[in-house]
């Protein structure tokens, strides 16, 4: 019998690391990753009409209004390959009401990862953050700088990533974080993420390892009964 999935959700503020570490998860566990942002991304530079609604609220630094994000959300989690190889919810949810959703659908992560960084940190990560649209790479100007010049030339930069809109999207995080934490309580796990990429993706790494042996045992134990 096949090992069940591990089911986890990833939260921080703006430029705590998400999606950086996301990346080394992936690589290590092979979860489909579903990032709310990058999947909104995609809509508005496909010109779809979910994009068109979201790319002001997107560009704004608010929330896109919760029928849109959760309906793109819940249909991505129900599709074969999570399933199959269990998820990486990246940014969902964001808001009592979304987490609520989630509940009432019965769609319960293993455990949720919370990456702690102080803002003046933040603001400096997202305004020198880069991306690379071939690769989807993360970089940093300073932090991570892109290894070639033909990568560096391609480089773009989010328009939500001024420092009055990182602060905007900060409030944000501050004002729904508590109430989202109370659903998952008994689950959370939170990192420092003011350290090396790869030291968190340690801590990362040893907990999902912890929780894919509980998962194991428990399947065990019920396989015995
Ligand atoms: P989203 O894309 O989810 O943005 P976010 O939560 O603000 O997170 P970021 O992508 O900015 O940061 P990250 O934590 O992934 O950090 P990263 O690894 O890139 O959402 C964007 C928008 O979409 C929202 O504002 C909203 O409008 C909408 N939206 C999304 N989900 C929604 C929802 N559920 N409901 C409603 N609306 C929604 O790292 C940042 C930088 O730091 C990089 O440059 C990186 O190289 C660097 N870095 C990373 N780790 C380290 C480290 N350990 N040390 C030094 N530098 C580091």
């Amino acid at each position: 019998l096949k090992e069940p999935p591990l089911k986890v959700m990833i939260s921080g503020a703006p430029a705590s690391g998400k999606g950086t570490q996301c990346e080394l998860i992936v690589k290590k566990f092979g979860l489909v990753h579903i990032s709310t942002g990058d999947l909104l991304r995609a809509e508005v530079s496909s010109g779809t009409e979910i994009g068109n609604k979201a790319k002001e609220f997107m560009n704004a630094g608010k929330l896109v209004p919760d029928e849109i994000v959760t309906a793109m959300v819940t249909s991505r989690l129900s599709r074969e390959d999570a399933k199959e190889n269990g998820w990486l919810l990246d940014g969902y949810p964001r808001s009592f009401s979304q987490a609520q959703s989630l509940q009432s659908l019965k769609i319960i992560p293993d455990v949720y990862i919370v990456l702690d960084v102080p803002d003046e940190i933040l603001i400096d990560r997202c305004v020198g953050r880069r991306l690379d649209p071939v690769t989807k790479k993360i970089y940093h100007v300073k932090n991570f700088p892109p290894e070639t010049e033909e990568i560096k030339a391609r480089l773009t930069t989010r328009p939500d990533d001024t420092e009055e809109k990182v602060k905007s999207r900060l409030e944000i995080y501050k004002k729904n974080a508590d109430a989202i934490l109370s659903t998952y309580s008994n689950i959370m796990k939170r990192i420092d993420g003011n350290h090396p990429k790869e030291v968190i993706f340690g801590e990362i790494d040893s907990i999902l390892s912890q929780v894919l042996n509980d998962k194991e045992k428990k399947r065990k134990l019920g396989s015995s009964l």
